[in-house]
């Protein structure tokens, strides 16, 4: 066995995975598409431990609370399987920006992991490969193994064989802005999983979800190839906008948005109506994701920095592929 090190960036979602059709794999009901971001990272560093009875999590330099290190001695697990190995691993991952408040940490975290466990394990896996296996961890980190722009497949299989995250196009086929608003920092009331499986099982919307979703996804996957900011734009506000009325209208309800968020939705509005090209999205906490040219970036994260509420703003573009930094 070996100590690895890889990194991974974080992604947002332009048409939304919400919903699974097999909650052990994190198998989708639908497609999803989304941008990775170039700066807000995860590294994972993995190393075999003789000595140690069982794993050990570090996040951030301290212990990880005893839900996480159990989720992520999970996911060794399923690697060590396939590698036929059963050492302890020592595990630190370091993130650069809010953990779970929305910026889909679990994306970088899992698809930093999955590379740097994999070559832990003596394991050469194929992008495709690492992509399920990144999935296993959490859904949305099947696309963080892709930099640029990442369709994920939802397949058919039920093993999940032919559900993995495709690069679209590459980071500099489009150069686009993309500024985070942080309206809150902490963690959300209710994680995705959970989210996910109400808005399955208790929201009379989510048919209507699924209905609709191939469309949005046609429009954005059509604006992305065309570099069309108004196109990708305006059909990413509607599912964003279509996720949160599944949400909102499961029982018992899901609110992720705070006042400042809908105060930056109406910022963003404005700056339309004043000549700016920008557009919002937000998954599943209160931070809002806005898109725009990347010429724009600046002042669009200046207004919304103004914005009563906005902690402070993050700047991002497309990023890179995951990538595996050291094996020692
Ligand atoms: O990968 P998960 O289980 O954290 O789910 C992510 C869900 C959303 O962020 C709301 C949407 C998406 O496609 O990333």
């Amino acid at each position: 066995m070996s100590c690895a090190l890889a990194r991974a960036c974080a992604n947002v979602a332009l048409a939304k995975y919400w919903g699974k059709r097999d909650d052990k794999l994190n198998l989708p009901y639908t497609g999803s598409l989304s941008v990775t971001l170039a700066g807000l990272t995860t590294t994972a560093r993995v190393a075999p431990a003789a000595r140690q009875a069982v794993d050990s999590v570090l996040m951030n330099g301290a212990a990880a609370p005893h839900q996480e290190a159990q989720r992520i001695s999970t996911f060794l697990d399923l690697v060590r399987q396939r590698a036929s190995r059963r050492m302890p691993l020592a595990v630190e991952i370091d993130t650069s920006f809010p953990v779970a408040a929305g910026i889909a940490s679990s994306a970088s975290t899992f698809a930093a992991l999955a590379v740097a466990t994999a070559a832990a394990c003596d394991l050469a896996l194929s992008p495709t490969e690492l992509s399920i296996v990144a999935r296993l961890g959490s859904g949305s980190a099947a696309r963080s193994i892709h930099g640029g722009y990442v369709e994920w497949l939802p397949g058919e299989i039920s093993d999940g064989s032919d559900s993995f995250a495709t690069p679209i196009a590459s980071a500099d086929h489009w150069p686009l802005g993309v500024v985070v608003a942080i309206t809150h920092e902490g963690k959300k009331d209710v994680g995705s999983r959970e989210g996910m499986a109400r808005a399955v099982k208790q929201s009379p919307f989510f048919s209507a979800w699924l209905a609709s979703h191939e469309d949005d996804l046609d429009d954005i996957r059509r604006g992305i190839l065309a570099r069309d900011i108004e196109a990708v734009g305006l059909a990413a506000e509607h599912n964003c906008l279509k996720m949160h009325a599944v949400a909102l209208a499961a029982k018992p309800p899901l609110f992720y948005w705070k006042p400042a968020t809908l105060a930056v939705i109406e910022r963003v509005r404005q700056l339309r109506d004043e000549g700016l090209s920008c557009y919002f999205t937000i998954d599943a906490g209160p931070q809002v994701k806005v898109i725009c040219p990347i010429d724009q970036r600046d002042e669009v994260a200046a207004a919304l920095g103004r914005v009563p509420g906005v902690h402070r703003t993050l700047l991002s573009e497309p990023g890179p592929d995951a990538e595996l930094l050291e094996v020692k």
